[in-house]
């Protein structure tokens, strides 16, 4: 089956820019590219043209989420395919690829409308990452950017959107509290796209996290370290995570959904993965924070 390979890229609309930066450039080291005043943002995070958009907005929200395929005839082939399956897709205009910075790009609302786009060719920027912190990188490559977390109002339907789809595969499941998450992937990342039910206030076809993975323990330490220094809010405090092993901790951001920063999850191997059912997401910490 043809299939997204990685997660890509993020976009969100967002009230207030400036608010985003002790989050996105000092505590993750982003690198903000040259904007226009009153124009998008867009971030690295490695060598690529750029892996977050912030756009100016009357309101916060979920913009898209860009999946990418490994080769031309792949897009062609997936868009052949949802085509056929009536999925509502629509291929990018020149202007939208350009700003996305990718050579062919689609886009498709989800079952809960939440906008996905599938692209190829991610623009190798000719200048290298320059990390607003001193950190030592990301995980990404063949790992794409980290993983995204939607809920979904019939998270089922919605899992088997994906499987059968984009070719998503799966990981494990986790059900606790009010929560049944369900974990897939597409590349030896222990899952790219995490769905669950609507829970923790999070609704249909919004985001509940996204998360980037540090290439040290330190650059997350030092991260826990500069949250607390400049008052950014926490939703969960560091821990590990019981099914991908991932040592994290979550900030909210001024959107209300969280970002998770971690290192050292485990990877997987398709030709020997067992699909597992936990009852708890974490071993130890990732104790919840409670705002006013
Ligand atoms: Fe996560």
């Amino acid at each position: 089956m043809t299939s997204v390979t990685r997660l890509g890229y993020i976009g969100l609309n967002v009230t207030d820019i400036a608010a985003w930066e002790p989050i996105l450039i000092q505590v993750l080291g982003f690198e903000p590219r040259p904007q226009q005043p009153g124009e998008a943002l867009q971030l690295r995070m490695d060598d690529r043209h750029h892996r977050f958009t912030l756009y100016p907005a009357e309101s916060n929200s979920f913009a898209y989420v860009g999946w990418e395929v490994d080769t031309r005839d792949d897009f062609f082939a997936l868009y052949d395919k949802l085509t056929k399956n009536q999925v509502p897709v629509v291929k990018g205009t020149s202007e939208e690829k350009r700003e996305r910075a990718v050579m062919e790009l689609m886009r498709f609302p989800n079952p809960d409308g939440a906008v996905q786009e599938i692209f190829f060719g991610g623009v190798e920027d000719n200048q290298p990452f320059r990390p607003s912190r001193a950190i030592s990188g990301y995980r990404t490559g063949e790992q794409g950017l980290g993983h995204i977390l939607f809920a979904a109002a019939d998270a089922e339907l919605t899992v088997n959107f994906y499987r059968e789809q984009l070719g998503f595969r799966l990981s494990d499941y986790i059900h606790w509290d009010d929560a049944q998450a369900t974990f897939m992937h597409c590349n030896p990342r222990h899952h790219s796209l995490a769905i669950t039910n609507p829970c923790f206030g999070t609704g249909p076809g919004e985001l509940n996290h996204f998360m980037v993975q540090a290439n040290s323990i330190d650059d997350v330490g030092r991260g826990y370290d500069l949250v607390q220094q400049l008052g950014i809010p926490l939703i969960l405090t560091l821990g590990k995570h019981t099914n991908d092993k991932m040592t994290s901790f979550y900030m909210i951001t001024p959107a209300g959904f969280a970002i998770e920063y971690g290192f050292g999850a485990c990877e997987i191997d398709d030709k020997n993965w067992e699909v597992k059912f936990y009852n708890a997401p974490k071993i130890w910490g990732h104790n919840l924070v409670t705002h006013d």
